[in-house]
């Protein structure tokens, strides 16, 4: 078992949906936080409601698409002393066709989704390996199957499935517990926010996560994953029998996606 208690915890997209709801999780634990996004304004909003005392969270705006790492944790480490626990949480959806997709729109949401976890883990790990932290990295179901419109968000969280799984295995001998998070369909603004295959916002609410579960439950979900040392977490509901049906019925599962989005 671990405790949150006190921690100095790093969460990446806290600006809003679920890191902004994992930021008021983890101020109740009294944890010293480091409140990242590219949004400095907001990231000062959610410091403020989270009821955080100035000396105990820092807003450290990065455009994670282009950062320097080991800069940001020099920041981090200058102002708590150690870094216990990071959440790379911070995401950016696709929604067109793979056909319709600038490579610079490619290569974007992969610097976004998968690079700048990896390089931000790589730059925390002297830190985490002192603490014998947690480090955890959002995913997806779309990093265990793919969907249309999806090709290179679904690509991204492959990606992140892969490394986190593998990192597990190399730091379990250092104490450093690796969480990988799988959620279903949350309720945020995430498809809103979505790029277009020519970068505009996709600009409308999908469905998915209009029914989703709230980020408070995943927070919390997330915290408990944390505490139990967990090394794996699904979040959501019946979505998550599609890995199952496209694993030992990849027809059905080809059949209804191809239906849902009437290809
Ligand atoms: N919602 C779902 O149904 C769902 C399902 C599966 C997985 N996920 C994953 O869950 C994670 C959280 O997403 P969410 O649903 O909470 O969506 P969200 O509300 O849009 O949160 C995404 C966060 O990432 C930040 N971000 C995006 N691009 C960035 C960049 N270039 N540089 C720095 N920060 C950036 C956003 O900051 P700004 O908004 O300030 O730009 C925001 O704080 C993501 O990894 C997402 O892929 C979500």
């Amino acid at each position: 078992m671990r405790n949150l208690k006190n921690k100095i915890a790093w969460i990446t997209g806290a600006s809003s949906g679920l890191g902004e709801a994992l930021v008021y999780r983890l101020a109740k634990e009294n944890c010293k936080i480091v409140l990242t996004s590219n949004e400095e304004d907001k990231l000062e909003d959610v410091a403020k409601k989270s009821g955080l005392r100035s000396e105990n969270y820092l807003v450290l705006p990065l455009e994670l698409e282009n950062f320097d790492a080991e800069a940001a944790v020099r920041q981090v480490v200058d102002k708590f002393g150690g870094i216990d626990i990071l959440i790379n949480n911070a995401g950016i959806c696709q929604k067109d066709f793979g056909e319709k997709t600038r490579e610079s729109i490619e290569r974007k949401i992969m610097e976004i989704n998968y690079f700048a976890m990896v390089k931000l883990t790589k730059a925390c790990l002297p830190y985490l390996k002192a603490s014998k932290g947690s480090v955890a990295a959002v995913g997806s179901l779309n990093g265990l199957v793919g969907a249309p419109m999806l090709t290179t968000y679904a690509a991204s969280k492959f990606a992140v499935k892969g490394y986190f799984e593998s990192l597990r295995y190399e730091l379990e001998k250092y104490g450093v517990q690796v969480l990988l998070i799988i959620p279903g369909f949350m309720k945020t603004d995430i498809t809103i926010k979505s790029l277009t295959g020519d970068g505009s916002q996709f600009g409308q609410n999908s469905i998915t996560n209009e029914i989703g579960l709230s980020v408070d439950k995943c927070a919390n979900k997330i915290c408990n994953a944390l505490i139990k040392d967990k090394s794996y977490i699904r979040m959501g509901g019946l979505e998550h029998l599609f890995p199952v049906v496209s694993m030992f019925f990849p027809g059905i599962h080809f059949w209804v996606f191809r239906k849902l989005h009437k290809l």
